[in-house]
This record gives structure tokens, C-alpha cells and sequence, in this order.
């Protein structure tokens, strides 16, 4: 009789623990989602529910078969199906022909604008304008919005310190601080920043994680780093693309210790939601759930289907894995519907956020869209960034700003006349045809008294030496003329996805053309066309000035034609380290230090961390670029020498504009952590600020060193401080900073 209560005690016990778990799930359920939602889940088939985390790629191609996918419910989101008229004949569809009714979320690449194409992100981050690249995204977003996009697959933030990979173009550069100050202007540009709702588009930070460690250049290959490098290189960009509000997240092609992303539990669930409090939705990149069967992880589809919804994926971007086998997986036990119906609230959360449960068409206005796509206010604000965006590297004699005088000018170089190649590998709707050529520009720009010559020098065939046979021509064009302009760099396929290359040295026969032309001793002025740095170590030496104009978009012709003939002061500052060798890569500027120290001294010290062959030191350093004035910097000045944890310093600079024309300088603050218990990056920037200065202004740079600044990751991957010295350094590259020290108590 005792026993038999105790069993029922114990019955009960286990009843009302289920009942309290089933009722918390459902209350976490309610908290994230809304009355509609849920009303809308309870009245969904597993179909529904499965077709809702299905995200199908249009293309241009509107089978009969899809249509009819969409009227089964089958298709929750699209990708590539641009215009609002197209966009709304499919979203009546939708709206009209299925059973629920449930509305379309569009999605696209909308990565550095829609119609109206800024410059890559990796020379938007070049500017370090945050206010600038939260407006460029901002313009994206009411373009894209105007044409039927609720949601951009963008930004992306990740680190890249190896140039080879043609990726690097689309995120910030080689730096964690610099990248997450840009994801989230991006993020906020992107949501939050234009004035009606419906002109914002969700953003889909990407691709998590460690995409830009590919260990030799090429996509989709192996990406293998420590857990250290993980959390204090890789992720903390897509941590401030979370604290920005970011809707949505990809995960990367690549994998994490032998896992692939897309069947990672530990980085999706444990450290994604748990330690980094994202809350947006997760999907795949292209067709990711498939290439588990690919790779060798899953035997099929029904198999790779189930690994991704366990890891934490909520869509699936174009296998059609969820959508053909969920239902199969929920009528057999092997996943719950509970963990479908979790993926599915985050789809239609985000259609809810967009208001798509208001007005379904409220994206898809054709007036709008004519008025908004390269408007002229688009047009301006995006040439600010194009100007804001270049480096200039080398300025020899003061050789720019180019006069405005009598005088024949040679304008020399395969992309001379380029206008796709301006506007980059992601160029969306970008139309080549609005865009003025470098040669256009230049051309437009000059008086009467100035005689423009062009000669192509050489031709760029894919990978090949091509038109060599053309080098003779420019030699006798730059002869005849006063002063060269040789427009270098790449193609705009070149780079970009699937645009790895071993070699950094320009395409085809460019280096051979700059050398010929270089041996009429005329003035030379380069202007790099590119995704990436290139290795422009004899470029430099054959050129009095060298401008980085990267692939500038839309406006980048007469933003270039702006800065030669000085109506604009350069003023951008590189994001990433230009090599000077290609044996040098990877390379960056916040590497640790050695036991053996990088300078072999006067004595050439073998056992020193150098090559034996060529220098340590980049070409160029990262924060690096000059502009046609110059600054002079004062001395550190601190508010104490030392801090409390949970306390404030304030370090101050001076800086002088000691030339004739205004200026804008970036100022940058670096800091070192002396003794700790793993080895820190010689230097690491955490702070910059930038000054506008007329001639002969003085204005100081100042600074907050809150204690979170001091922070680093220990040895159990915690983020803590430890007492002691401190190096800052404030200066204008990571390669010429002033120095002084200080402690934490
Ligand atoms: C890329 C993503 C992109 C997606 C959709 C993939 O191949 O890796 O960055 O967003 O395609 O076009």
C-alpha cells in the first residue's frame, strides 16, 4: 500500500514537471510572438509550417511549377525577384491563392546599394565615416524597399586578413573594432534609418562564422582557427550587429573544427543564443543543408535535413530540404514540432516586423520606385562616400592635386574607360550605363586648354597576358603628353564571391605598361581599381602618386575626377594592410608578439621573427593614407596615470592642419596590454575619431577609456581585466603613433 502511493507521488511529480515544462515552453513561445502569430501556427499543417522555412530562388524564372508551389503554401520566402510590379503579382498569389494567406518576404543582395552602387563595403569602411556608412545603407534600404525587397542579405563582418580571397571586398577589412563599428552603422542604416517604416529592409548579418579565414585564399576551402582567434577576431563584429538589432543571420559556407556551420549545435545554440543573445532568425547560405551530403557528413537529405534543424537553423535557403522532408521527420518522431514551429515564429516574426500582416503590398509601390532609384539626392550622397572612400597612398612632389592649366594630359590603362568594373561583384540592379567612366569624368572635367589623350596600354583577358602589343602606343601617348594618368587594377568579376587568386600582382600585362610608360620619366599618377589590395610594391616605385579608388560604385568616376583635380581632399585610411610581398599573406597589423622579437637589428640577427628574403613591414599599414595637406601631432595627454575598473581616463591629442587646404584626418587610438596571462596583439585599436580642420587649425582628439577597452579573453574563454601596465597609443596609422603608458588598479 506504501509503495503503491509512492509510485502515484511519483507519477504525479513526473506529470506536473511535464505539465510545468510544456506550459514554460508555450509562455516563451507567447513572450516572442504575437496573438497572430500563434493563432496563425495553430491553424497551420506541418506542410504550411515547412513551406514557411522554405526560401526559393526566382532568378527570373517564373515556372508554373513554383507558382503553384506558392499557392500550396510551400514557398514562405523568395530570393532575386526584384520590382515592385513582379514582386506584388507574386505576393497576390500568395496573399490570395493560399490557403492561409500568409505574405512573401523578398529577400536579396542588396550589399552596397540597390539601383544607386556605393563603393565595396571594404572601401566604404575606408572612409571610417560611421554616420556615412549608416547612410549608405540607409539609401540601400529605401531603394530596395521601393522595389519589393523586405530583407538584404547584408552585412557582412567578416574578418579578412588574407587579400588572396576575393571576399574580403564585402566586409570591413582585417580588424575586429573597425568591423563592428561598421556592422552596426550598417545594421541601423539598413532597419532603423530612414524615416517611414516601409522604407527600412531587415538586415542578415553574414556569414557566421570564420568565413574570412579561408587558409589559402580560395572560397569555400578550409577555414581552421583556434577558439581564441574564434572569440577575439571573428565574432565580435557579428556580437555588434546583435547589439545593433540585426533581424536575421547566415551561416557561413565554411565550417568550425570539422563542423560545418550549418550542423553546428555548439556555435548556433550554445554560443550564438546562449552566450551571444541573438534572438533574429538563422538561416543557410545557398543550398548548405545539400552540401552536408557533399562533404560527407549525412547519407541523405532526410539525415542533413534533421542535422540542420537540431543545430539551430530556422530556413533554408534553396535545398528545398525543409520543405520535402520536415513533415516526413515530424510523423516519425525523429525531430519534434516544436522545434519546427520555433523556426517557423521566426519567419513570421519577421514578416510581422516588415508589417506584412498589415498591408502585404505595402513594399511594392511603382511610383515610389521610380522616384527613389538613382535619384538625384541617391546619386549625391552616395558620391560623398565614393570620395570618402579613397586612399591616397603615395604623393611624391606634391605631383596631385592635378592644375588646372595648359597642358596635354594622357590617360592611360585598361579600366580607364571601365564602367561594370566601378561598380563590383554585388552591383544588384546597378546599371553600368549610368555610370561615367574615369576617363568620361576627367574628360568633363578640364578646361578648353587641356588636351586629353587615351591609349588602352593593354588588354585584360581572364588571368592571361593579353595586348601587349598595345604597350608601344601608350608609351608614345604618355610621350606626347604633360603629365600620365594610369588607370590600373581589376575586372569586376575578378573578386567577389568565388574570386580567390594566388597571385596579388595586377592582371595581365598592367605592371609591364606602368614600367614602360614609367621609362619616359612623365609625372605619373595610378589610380588602383580594386576589391582588394594588390601587391603594389613596383606599381608605387613606377608611380609619382598612387590613388586606391577600390570599386567605387556609381559615382566613383567623378569622385575620382573630383580628387585629382583637388575639389576633394582625400582623406580615406585602409582598413586592411597592403602587402608587400604576396608571401607575406596572411598579414595584419594586430598580430601577437614573439619570443624572438621582428627586428633582426644591425646586425641582422637570424634568430629574429623576419624574412630572410624581404622586409617585415607591409607596403602599406593598416590606418594608413595621406591626404594634400599635412598634420602634425602633440604629444598624449592623460587625465591620471592610472584607472579603476569601472572608472573612466580621458587621453588627449592635439592635432595642427600645417598645409594650405582643409582636411579631415582620422585619428586613431591603440592600446597594448604589457603583462597578461595570454599573449596580446602588439597593438589593437579600440578607439578613432575624426577632425575636420581648416589650414593652420588646431583641434584635439579626445578620447574615453572605459575599462571594457582593456578587456581580453582568458584562458577559459571568459572576456576579463587584469591589473597592471598598459600601453595607448594615438596617432595616424597603426605604423606612426605617439606613446605613453598607464595602469589598471
Ligand atoms: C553567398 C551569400 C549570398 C547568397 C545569396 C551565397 O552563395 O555566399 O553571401 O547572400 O549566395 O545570393
Amino acid at each position: 500500500m506504501i509503495k503503491y502511493t509512492e509510485m502515484l507521488k511519483k507519477l504525479l511529480f513526473v506529470i506536473l514537471v511535464s505539465m510545468l515544462i510544456a506550459c514554460s515552453s508555450n509562455q516563451n513561445a507567447k513572450v516572442n510572438s504575437s496573438n497572430k502569430i500563434e493563432a496563425l501556427l495553430k491553424q497551420m499543417t506541418i506542410e504550411e509550417k515547412a513551406g514557411q522555412l522554405n526560401l526559393i530562388p526566382l532568378e527570373g524564372k517564373i515556372s508554373e511549377e513554383k507558382l503553384q508551389m506558392i499557392r500550396d503554401g510551400k514557398v514562405g520566402n523568395v530570393l532575386k525577384s526584384n520590382g515592385a510590379q513582379l514582386n506584388a503579382m507574386l505576393q497576390k498569389i500568395a496573399v490570395d491563392e493560399s490557403r492561409l494567406g500568409i505574405p512573401i518576404l523578398f529577400q536579396e543582395d542588396v550589399i552596397h546599394g540597390y539601383k544607386t552602387i556605393a563603393p565595396i563595403p571594404l572601401a566604404e569602411a575606408a572612409s571610417w565615416d560611421l554616420k556615412l556608412i549608416q547612410n549608405s545603407a540607409a539609401i540601400a534600404a529605401r531603394e530596395a524597399a521601393a522595389a519589393g525587397i523586405h530583407l538584404t542579405y547584408a552585412p557582412m563582418v567578416d574578418v579578412s586578413r588574407n587579400p588572396r580571397w576575393g571576399r574580403i571586398l564585402e566586409a570591413a577589412g582585417e580588424d575586429p573594432y573597425l568591423g563592428s563599428k561598421v556592422a552596426e552603422a550598417r545594421v541601423k542604416g539598413f532597419q532603423e534609418s530612414n524615416e517611414n517604416a516601409n522604407q527600412n529592409i531587415l538586415a542578415c548579418v553574414k556569414h557566421f562564422v570564420g568565413y574570412g579565414a579561408s587558409i589559402d585564399g580560395r572560397d569555400y576551402t578550409i577555414a581552421d582557427f583556434s577558439e581564441r582567434e574564434l572569440r577575439e577576431i571573428y565574432l565580435p563584429p557579428f556580437q555588434a550587429a546583435i547589439d545593433a538589432g540585426v533581424a536575421s543571420l547566415m551561416c557561413a559556407y565554411s565550417a568550425y573544427d570539422g563542423v560545418p556551420l550549418t550542423a553546428s549545435r555548439f556555435l548556433l545554440h550554445d554560443v550564438l543564443r546562449n552566450e551571444m543573445g541573438f534572438e533574429g532568425l538563422i538561416m543557410t547560405d545557398w543550398s548548405t543543408i545539400k552540401n552536408l551530403l557533399v562533404i560527407g557528413m549525412a547519407e541523405n537529405d532526410t539525415v542533413a535535413t534533421k542535422m540542420a534543424i537540431d543545430a539551430g537553423i530556422d530556413m533554408d535557403m534553396t535545398a528545398e530540404c525543409y520543405v520535402n522532408y520536415i513533415p516526413y521527420l515530424v510523423q516519425k518522431g525523429l525531430i519534434s514540432e516544436k522545434q519546427v514551429d520555433d523556426a517557423v515564429r521566426q519567419v513570421l516574426k519577421l514578416k510581422e516586423k516588415v508589417g506584412l500582416f498589415d498591408d502585404p503590398y505595402a513594399y511594392f509601390n511603382a511610383e515610389r520606385e521610380a522616384a527613389e532609384l538613382f535619384s538625384e539626392a541617391n546619386y549625391k550622397a552616395t558620391k560623398e562616400i565614393a570620395l570618402k572612400s579613397m586612399v591616397l597612398l603615395k604623393n611624391e612632389d606634391d605631383v596631385l592635386p592635378l592644375k588646372t592649366k595648359k597642358q596635354t594630359i594622357a590617360v592611360i590603362g585598361p579600366l580607364a574607360k571601365a564602367q561594370k568594373d566601378l561598380l563590383g561583384w554585388w552591383a544588384c540592379m546597378g546599371d553600368e550605363n549610368q555610370v561615367v567612366s574615369i576617363y568620361d569624368a576627367i574628360s568633363k572635367k578640364v578646361g578648353d586648354n587641356t588636351t586629353i589623350k587615351y591609349a588602352k596600354g593593354c588588354d585584360i583577358d581572364g588571368f592571361k597576358v593579353a595586348g601587349k602589343d598595345k604597350i608601344k602606343q601608350a608609351v608614345q601617348v604618355a610621350q606626347s603628353a604633360d603629365v600620365v594618368l594610369m588607370v590600373l587594377g581589376e575586372e569586376y568579376w575578378m573578386s567577389g564571391e568565388g574570386g580567390g587568386t594566388a597571385s596579388l600582382h595586377l592582371p595581365s600585362a598592367q605592371e609591364e605598361l606602368l614600367q614602360a610608360v614609367a621609362k619616359t620619366g612623365k609625372p605619373i599618377v595610378t589610380i588602383i581599381v580594386s576589391g582588394r589590395p594588390y601587391v603594389l610594391t613596383d606599381v608605387a616605385k613606377n608611380s609619382n602618386a598612387l590613388l586606391e579608388a577600390w570599386m567605387p560604385g556609381s559615382t566613383g568616376g567623378e569622385a575620382v575626377a573630383d580628387i585629382l583635380f583637388g575639389d576633394f581632399n582625400p582623406c580615406g585610411k585602409l582598413p586592411v594592410t597592403f602587402p608587400y610581398h604576396e608571401g607575406q599573406v596572411p598579414i595584419f597589423y594586430n598580430y601577437r608578439k614573439t619570443s624572438h622579437g621582428f627586428d633582426a637589428g644591425d646586425n641582422d640577427n637570424r634568430y629574429s621573427a623576419t624574412y630572410r628574403d624581404i622586409q617585415n613591414e607591409p607596403l602599406y599599414p593598416f590606418g594608413y593614407g595621406l591626404s594634400y595637406t599635412h598634420y602634425t601631432y602633440g604629444d598624449i595627454e592623460l587625465s591620471a596615470n592610472s584607472i579603476v575598473k569601472g572608472e573612466k581616463l580621458i587621453a588627449k591629442m592635439k592635432v595642427t592642419n600645417t598645409g594650405k587646404v582643409k582636411g579631415s584626418e582620422i585619428v586613431q587610438l591603440y592600446i597594448h596590454d604589457v603583462i597578461c596571462s595570454v599573449s596580446r596583439p602588439v597593438i589593437e585599436l579600440k578607439d578613432f575619431t575624426i577632425l575636420e580642420l581648416e589650414p593652420g587649425e588646431t583641434k584635439e582628439a579626445i578620447f574615453e577609456i572605459t575599462s571594457d577597452k582593456l578587456e581580453f579573453i582568458d584562458r577559459n574563454f571568459k572576456k576579463t581585466t587584469e591589473p597592471g601596465e598598459f600601453k595607448l597609443f594615438i596617432g595616424e596609422s597603426s605604423a606612426n603613433l605617439k606613446e605613453t603608458t598607464f595602469s589598471l588598479k
